[in-house]
Formats: structure tokens, C-alpha cells, sequence
């Protein structure tokens, strides 16, 4: 049988000149065999719902670029004639109705702007199921169809159990400065914090030379160590002390044996804030007590790594990702955040890009320890 000599007909399932195949049991099989196989596609064609209006917030801790995310949000979803409503301070907006309806004019002028224009905040309400009832009762009686959820690993899990608990539509972006959401190379926010953090210990360096110090730098990442690894390759650093190997060997000591101060008269160590690695005030009491032929200082990043106009990498990821939300919306994806690997767009599902662990890439750790002899 050729295409030419089944095609489907409205006289019975199939329209067949064979006339084996113009049975109807032979007809039927065909019919629930192609069902079965193609079933998820079947199942997806009945829920797509069109999608006239979406909400787009951002929650958790704010990141640059996440303006950047917003913008290309809105002007996708209206050039696909999607009306656009913006939800202010994050989930605790649905709660309280801070929805407001955004056209182009909203986002003029942000891709340069650090911090959030939508504001953000993280709600322990919506963590209840009475919270989120009220949330999805409000979203539903602003007229939103399905949501554009920019934050981080908290944010994102907060988006999971709201799509589930009420089959909304749901797209994240990875909107933070610690990249740890696993399935994108970066994230929204992490590129500009980690330039920061290079000015910073460039700065400090100058100090730390002129009084030959020891100085451990702690950076943001809550517990991963993508900033303070890279941090301590951009700028030259001495060793970064991160949660992923502090439970396999102790850094400090690591470093000491090492003899890292055989060849020089100052050192920075770059330390990653998490109590597994116990944080740079932690540090700097040991060697104190351990190491007291050592003039120790500490430095405290803080919250100045949040801060800042985005670089160009973090606008264009923005820009890349906030128009892909779109596309997925359209495509009828659901659950699943919006990620850039190896160059390209990815949907990775709530579920991986939460719970698995974005492994560090061990050879940085090796770069790092062979560059800084
Ligand atoms: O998740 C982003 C982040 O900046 C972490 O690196 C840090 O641990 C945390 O947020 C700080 O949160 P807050 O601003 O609420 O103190």
C-alpha cells in the first residue's frame, strides 16, 4: 500500500481502495494502534488552551538581566498578540492584586537597568494551599491564562506545585546571579555578579599587595560555588573554597600544604558563602588560631553582587530566553524552564532543572591550582 491508496475519508475511519484495508476491524486496529503510539500527541492537542493574556512576574532574590527578561517577555507576547499583565512583588502580587495590564511603553528604556522593575519578594503565603488558591483565583479573575515565572531554584518550586495543584501554564526563566538551576550554561544575572566580584577582588588585590596580606573574599551562590570558582579564575586568585569538594577535603589546609604563599607575599582566597564551607569569617579564625604566621583580612561581597547594569552576555540571554518563554507558550509547552545550552534553546522540566545538582566543572579546579603557583 502506497500513500496514494489510503488516505482518510469521511465515509468510514479510513477511505481505502484495498479492499483488506476497507475492512472496519482492519480500520479500528489501525485506528487505536496509531492512537497508542501517538497518544501523548493526542493528549496534548485536547488540553492546548489558547493563550489571550499572560502574567509575568519575578520572585526570589532580584539578578541584573531580569529586567532585560521582562522587556523581551512583553514585546514577544505582544507581537504574538498576547496581552501582557505585570505582577508586582512577585507571587505576594497575586495575593494582594497588584496586577497591572503592560504594553511596549511599559518596558522602554530597561534592558540597562539592574534590580527589578516588577519589583520582587519572596512569600511565605503562597508556601500554604489556602495562599495559592487565593493566587490562582485572582490570576484567573485578572483574565491570565498562563504565567512567565523569572527567578531562581525557590521561585521556580513555588511554579512547579502552582502548575500542578492547577493546571496553569507555567514557563520559567532562570533569573539569578548563583547558576545553580541545572539544564542552562548560565543564568539570568550570574555573568554581571561574577564581573563584579573580578572589579571587587582587582580592588582588593591592591591592598592586599601593598600590606602582604592573606585575604579570604566571600561571594554570594547560597550553595553552589559557580561564583567563587570562576570569580577566583577571572581575578587571579589564590585557591576558592566551595561547598562541591568541602565535604571530600579540607581547602584550607589543602591550600597550606601547598605552600601558596612560596612565591608570593599576598594572597586572595575566594570563598563561597554556604555553611559547608563555614564562610570566610570561619576561615580566617582558623588560620588565626592554626597558621597566627599569617596576616589575615576578610572582605564581605554582599548584596553589591546583586546590583549593576547587566553585561551584554546577560542581556542577550534575557533577551534570548524572555522570547523563547513565548514560543513555548505557543508550542504549548508547560512546566519547564527555559534554559541556553551549548548555544541553543532548551526546555528543561521543573522537576530536573530544580532537584538535580548543576555539577561544577572539575577542571576549572584544576586551572585554577596549575595558574596559581
Ligand atoms: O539566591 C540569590 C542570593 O543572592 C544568594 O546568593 C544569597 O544567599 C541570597 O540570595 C541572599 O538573599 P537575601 O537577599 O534575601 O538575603
Amino acid at each position: 500500500m502506497n500513500r496514494r491508496d489510503c488516505r482518510t475519508g469521511s465515509g468510514g475511519l479510513f477511505f481505502c481502495r484495498n479492499r483488506k484495508f476497507k475492512s472496519k476491524k482492519w480500520q479500528l486496529s489501525v485506528f487505536l494502534l496509531t492512537f497508542a503510539y501517538y497518544k501523548p500527541i493526542f493528549t496534548k492537542v485536547e488540553k492546548a488552551m489558547p493563550i489571550n493574556c499572560i502574567g509575568i512576574l519575578t520572585s526570589g532574590g532580584d539578578a541584573p538581566g531580569m529586567n532585560a527578561a521582562i522587556r523581551a517577555v512583553t514585546r514577544s507576547a505582544i507581537f504574538s498578540g498576547i496581552q501582557v499583565k505585570g505582577i508586582y512583588r512577585g507571587y505576594r502580587g497575586l495575593l494582594t492584586n497588584e496586577i497591572v495590564e503592560f504594553k511596549t511603553q511599559n518596558v522602554s528604556n530597561i534592558i540597562q537597568m539592574g534590580g527589578t522593575i516588577l519589583k520582587t519578594a519572596r512569600c511565605t503565603e503562597f508556601r500554604t494551599e489556602e495562599g495559592r488558591k487565593q493566587a490562582y483565583e485572582n490570576m484567573r479573575a485578572a483574565g491570565i491564562d498562563a504565567l512567565v515565572v523569572i527567578g531562581g531554584d525557590g521561585s521556580l518550586t513555588g511554579a512547579r506545585i502552582f502548575a500542578n495543584e492547577f493546571n496553569i501554564p507555567i514557563i520559567g526563566l532562570p533569573g539569578t546571579i548563583d547558576n545553580d538551576l541545572y539544564g542552562t550554561d548560565t543564568t539570568i544575572g550570574y555573568d554581571t555578579a561574577l564581573n563584579t566580584i573580578m572589579e571587587c577582588v582587582d580592588k582588593i588585590r591592591d591592598t592586599a599587595t601593598s600590606h602582604e596580606r592573606l585575604f579570604f573574599i566571600e561571594v554570594m551562590g547560597r550553595d553552589a560555588g559557580f561564583l567563587a570558582l570562576n570569580g577566583a579564575i577571572a581575578a587571579g586568585a589564590e585557591a576558592a573554597i566551595i561547598p562541591e569538594i568541602s565535604t571530600e577535603v579540607d581547602q584550607l589546609e589543602q591550600l597550606i600544604n601547598n605552600g601558596f604563599r612560596k612565591s608570593k607575599n599576598s594572597s586572595i582566597v575566594l570563598v563561597a558563602e554556604s555553611p559547608v564551607t563555614g564562610g570566610a569569617m570561619a576561615l580566617a579564625e582558623r588560620v588565626k588560631n592554626e597558621y597566627p604566621q599569617y596576616e589575615v583580612r576578610v572582605s564581605i561581597l554582599g548584596h553589591l553582587q546583586r546590583g549593576g547594569s547587566p553585561t551584554a552576555h546577560d542581556r542577550i540571554l534575557a533577551s534570548r530566553m524572555g522570547a523563547a518563554a513565548i514560543d513555548a507558550l505557543l508550542e504549548d509547552q508547560r512546566n519547564v524552564m527555559i534554559g541556553v545550552a551549548n548555544d541553543e534553546i532548551v526546555y528543561v522540566p521543573f522537576t530536573k532543572a530544580i532537584k538535580k545538582d548543576k555539577p561544577i566543572n572539575r577542571e576549572l579546579l584544576d586551572t585554577l591550582r596549575r595558574l596559581s603557583i
